[in-house]
């Protein structure tokens, strides 16, 4: 085969998703009929006050009471929908002023953001990503939607499925981390446990894809801050898993307030029309991100709020949240042409085609009794302590330290997030409540011998200067046989606008870490953060440590499930850890460069005080057993343009406890008509092996994992070699050889 990739020989293949010929919703049941006809009838009754008033958002009180104006705008058709308003006595008040007292009974639509959990928390969506398994990432999302809904909420702003590859941003804790492939997995099993196939039911709600788009790319990782992404780089990398949302039938997308490439993404037509309509065929609703319609003033799109109306829902912005600024001028603008009723009634279509599909019209309001009996039922607790001991990451266990026995006669549990329930449970807890959580003191009393004594310090806070407390910290050390520390960030650090230019341990925690080490006791270092942190000490000088994440309301128990080895530990990073800041950003899927790095050659691509290595690679993660995985496998070592193949791989557990391990395919096409990853995730499944027990696993390479954008944006497929890995992190792979010829 002649691999010359001349522009001669190049055969292109465009790779035609079926998406993009059928509409997203026609592949996802809905059980209500004729909603087209039933919004054409709508819309041809309703004043343009009325239309404007159900582009119409606004927030409620932190406590899900609504507020003061907000019956008398809803009696007047000026508002279609609140956010923050549930509980369903609040939700039941308001909706009857809708149903019953508007003119045209159009219910209203309760947002909330249910981002990990409404009263029972789950890990944070980077602790469930790094679960690897869609399966429980899909529960979970199912019993957020389960107590919102039975809360009266319809709506949740989530899943968050922003690639993040800058640490430094705090909103990396709710996505799924840097990877589109892990990414866009993730992203389809959170809309279809919060949708199911049909949000009308009493136990969904309609979930919302945001922040639309490239919101994780902000410079220097500044919250909110500019960013400019090249086209391939918004398709290959930022756009795959809000393809994926919609594929699995998202109801809902949020545009972000950050500026791209010039375009503010709430009044950016490429991405809001051109793609999402136009390419992707998305007939659901786009709200605004909060207030980020009228701060297109600010990045000086609009000189002023008309301008801004104009420019918000000439691009595409369907429903304003909180600024009133189509409501406000609307009127005026379609009198001056700048706005068409057409567009003005195609932004109030998809509201109402989404509360059609909830089932609003039919089913407006919520059930008290269904409320009291649906919320922090043991079956929800249960799911939660599984999954968050399904996310923690085993990052070292030097001598089988791990796990304790639950017969030592003395343990310390020492650190700042040892004992507190309210950053356990991480940001954007919902209608969580910090006195549930389960702390990592409370888990392990619970866990350990009758005879076992348990003794605890804080040792200091989490981010101050004091070592106040480092005696005692260090006391209680010296009489025990294991100590625990848990240190890491208070939930406050990660999340929005919680960015931070240090990745170090806050605080005096690290010389906490130090002077426990030094009674010579073997110690134990639990991480509790919303973002990788370089902690390059630790890792070099502390036996076992063991990455928590902020692990919901189930946290202690789970973790401890782990120290005491009721759980064997198989969670995997969805993030490269890195060793400095100065290295971000860090991630798995770069590019080679012309002089990749080399430790004898000063000319190449690398840092003079810092390896170019992370402290702890994409996918990574150990467990109390060992693996090995061998005899990689092509169903055929040659395969056409458009052709396919079978990737397999044996895994065997050849250590002494059943364990879990995540199996990684990663692809790399070797020379292209536009430069490719050094590797790309392509597969993953999380197996789980009996000691002595071996299993092929298999994986269905297609021209969708094998293509790419060429240089004029055309997605193709390249005859040439690739590299096919497989392994059980993105550094330690074995490897094959693919080769795909021309048709
Ligand atoms: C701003 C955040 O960026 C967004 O994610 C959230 O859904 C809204 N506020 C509403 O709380």
């Amino acid at each position: 085969m002649n691999r010359n990739r001349t522009i001669r020989l190049v055969l292109i293949l465009s790779v035609v998703f079926i998406s993009l010929t059928v509409p997203a919703s026609d592949s996802f049941s809905q059980r209500q009929p004729n909603v087209d006809a039933r919004i054409n009838a709508l819309l041809a009754r309703m004043t343009l006050a009325e239309k404007l008033g159900q582009l119409q958002q606004l927030d409620g009180h932190a406590d899900g009471r609504f507020k003061d104006d907000h019956p008398e705008m809803v009696r007047k058709g000026q508002l279609g929908s609140t956010l923050n308003v549930r509980g369903v006595r609040n939700t039941n008040e308001l909706q009857r002023i809708a149903v019953e007292q508007t003119r045209l009974k159009i219910p209203m639509i309760f947002g909330f953001d249910v981002i990990h959990g409404y009263r029972t928390i789950f890990p944070i969506p980077l602790g469930e990503a790094a679960t690897w398994d869609p399966a429980v990432v899909e529960r979970s999302a199912a019993i957020a939607a389960k107590e919102a809904r039975a809360a009266g909420v319809h709506w949740t702003f989530a899943p968050m499925v922003d690639i993040a590859r800058d640490a430094r941003w705090g909103r990396i804790a709710e996505g799924s981390g840097e990877d589109p492939f892990l990414g866009s997995v993730m992203a389809r099993a959170r809309v279809l446990g919060f949708q199911g196939s049909d949000y009308s039911a009493p136990d969904k709600v309609v979930a919302c894809a945001k922040h639309w788009v490239g919101y994780g790319a902000a410079e220097g990782g500044r919250d909110y801050n500019t960013t400019d992404i090249s086209e391939r780089t918004l398709r290959e990398v930022y756009l795959p898993p809000f393809k994926a949302a919609v594929d699995a039938g998202v109801g809902t997308f949020m545009s972000a307030f950050n500026d791209l490439n010039g375009l503010p993404t709430s009044a950016n037509p490429f991405t809001l029309t051109e793609v999402l309509r136009k390419e992707w065929r998305f007939d659901g609703l786009v709200v605004s991100d909060y207030e980020s319609v009228r701060e297109l003033i600010n990045h000086g799109l609009a000189a002023n709020e008309k301008d801004a109306a104009a420019a918000g829902l000439n691009s595409g912005v369907d429903m304003e949240m909180v600024s009133r600024l189509y409501n406000k001028h609307g009127a005026e603008l379609l009198r001056e042409r700048r706005l068409s009723l057409a567009s003005i009634d195609e932004a109030v279509r998809r509201g109402l085609r989404i509360k059609f599909r909830l089932g609003l019209f039919e089913t407006p309001y919520a059930d008290e009794a269904l409320e009291s009996r649906s919320i922090y039922t043991p079956a929800h607790l249960a799911a939660a302590r599984e999954t968050a001991a399904r996310s923690l990451v085993l990052l070292k266990n030097e001598g089988g330290l791990l796990p304790l026995n639950k017969s030592l006669k003395a343990i310390a549990v020492i650190g700042p997030l040892a004992d507190s329930q309210k950053d356990v449970i991480g940001s954007w807890t919902g209608d969580g409540k910090p006195e549930d959580a389960i702390t990592l003191l409370a888990g392990i009393k619970t866990k350990v011998s009758a005879q076992t004594i348990i003794k605890y310090a804080k040792g200091c806070e989490v981010n101050d200067d004091s070592t106040a407390g480092f005696d005692e910290a260090v006391r209680i050390a010296r009489d025990s046989d294991a100590v625990i520390v848990a240190v890491g960030e208070s939930a406050d650090m990660s999340g929005e606008a919680a960015v931070r230019s240090s990745l170090d341990l806050p605080g005096r925690q690290l010389d906490l870490v130090k002077a426990i080490r030094a009674t010579g006791k073997p110690v134990v270092v639990v991480l509790m953060n919303g973002r990788p942190l370089s902690i390059n000490w630790v890792a070099e000088s502390v036996p076992s440590i063991l990455e928590t994440w902020f692990a919901g309301t189930q946290a202690g128990s789970a973790i401890a499930d782990v120290l005491f080895g009721d759980v064997n530990p198989g969670g995997k990073l969805p993030v490269t850890f890195p060793r400095s800041v100065g290295q971000v950003p860090l991630y798995y899927n770069h590019k080679n460069t012309g002089r990749p790095p080399d430790a004898n050659n000063k000319y190449t691509s690398k840092y003079l005080d810092v390896p170019w290595t992370p402290l702890f690679p994409f996918g990574y993660g150990l467990s109390y057993t060992q693996f090995k995985i061998t005899n990689l496998r092509l169903s055929a070592p040659r395969i056409r343009t458009d052709g396919s193949l079978t990737v397999s791989a044996e895994v065997e557990n050849v250590g002494q406890r059943a364990g879990d391990e995540v199996v990684q395919l990663y692809i790399r096409d070797v020379a292209a008509s536009v430069t490719r990853p050094v590797k790309e995730l392509k597969g993953f499944q999380r197996v789980t092996l009996q000691p002595g027990e071996k299993r092929l696993v298999e994986f269905k390479l297609t021209s969708s994992h094998l293509g790419f954008y060429n240089h004029v944006m055309k997605f193709v497929v390249e005859p040439g070699e690739f590299r096919i890995m497989v392994g059980p992190n993105s550094r330690d792979l074995i490897e094959t050889k693919l080769e795909v010829a021309g048709r």
